[in-house]
């Protein structure tokens, strides 16, 4: 089996690498378009011509899962995804990031620190609030973080005082911050350095999510879903390579091979 994970760069890595830890019987097809990030502060209908693209590319690589590793394109191209690409399931993280934090949540009252299209759309909040109304939530648009993360985040004063900034624009009474953003991951410790109640990275329950369809697949069309020695996984990088490398091994502590350029028409 193959699961295809793409993101508008590094961030995604933070969603394969929970799918990494729960899943060991299937491939994996990455797609960063580092090229074209931040998606954060692009326009809807141009994310969705994007994520087509990247859509198509997966297929046409024979993946059984499309993974949207992304909260924007998620926001911005979930329905799109599923309804042009029907002969496989299309996952996004921001239902699974919201179940999860509905159940961390003790006071009920939720933050969510994610790029300005996210936070604009209200997206969590609404499914946030269409799973139980009794929920307040509060989102923050963080322009300039995902461009930061992609480029190399310095654990430095500078950009503490930055993080500072976006997590104090949240109401201080709020007991769990979604991490809203799969860039945002990277940056944990940093944010759980000045958040210290309970943050909620989606990453966990979408990997839940992808074995559940994964196992969904294998008891319908009995395939086998024997255990790998080692998995698979094959890098698309649109934009710099290098970069995407360093960047990612500094994240998944572990060296990333098999990077390519997608060959894409101009
Ligand atoms: N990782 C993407 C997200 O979860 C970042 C989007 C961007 O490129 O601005 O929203």
């Amino acid at each position: 089996m193959k699961i295809g994970i793409f993101d508008s760069g590094v961030g995604g890595l933070s969603v394969l690498k929970k799918i990494k830890e729960k899943i060991n019987f299937a491939d994996i097809i990455y797609y960063g378009d580092s090229l074209n990030a931040p998606y954060g502060s692009k326009n809807i209908k141009d994310i969705q011509q994007l994520c087509l693209k990247i859509g198509e590319f997966l297929i046409d690589n024979r993946v059984d899962v499309i993974v949207i590793a992304c909260n924007t394109a998620t926001a911005a191209a979930l329905d799109v995804l599923k309804e042009r690409f029907t002969s496989v399931p299309v996952i996004g993280v921001i239902t699974p990031g919201a179940s999860m934090a509905i159940k961390q949540s003790k006071n009920k009252k939720i933050g969510v620190l994610s790029t300005p299209l996210t936070a604009n759309t209200k997206i969590y909040e609404k499914v946030i609030t269409d799973l139980n109304p009794k929920y307040q939530v509060y989102q923050k648009g963080c322009e300039l973080l995902c461009p930061m993360i992609e480029r190399g985040w310095e654990s430095s004063e500078k950009n503490k005082e930055l993080l500072k900034q976006y997590i104090s624009a949240l109401p201080t009474d709020i007991d769990t911050l979604v991490l809203g953003c799969t860039h945002y991951p990277l940056i944990r410790g940093d944010i759980e350095s000045l958040f210290g109640k309970k943050i909620v990275d989606p990453a966990e329950e979408t990997a839940m999510s992808v074995l559940f369809e994964l196992n969904k697949i294998s008891l319908k069309t009995g395939r086998k879903k024997s255990r790998k020695q080692k998995i698979n996984i094959d890098y698309f990088v649109t934009g710099d390579i290098e970069k995407f490398k360093s960047v990612g091994e500094k994240f998944l502590g572990e060296e990333v091979v098999n990077v390519y350029q997608p060959i894409t028409e101009s």
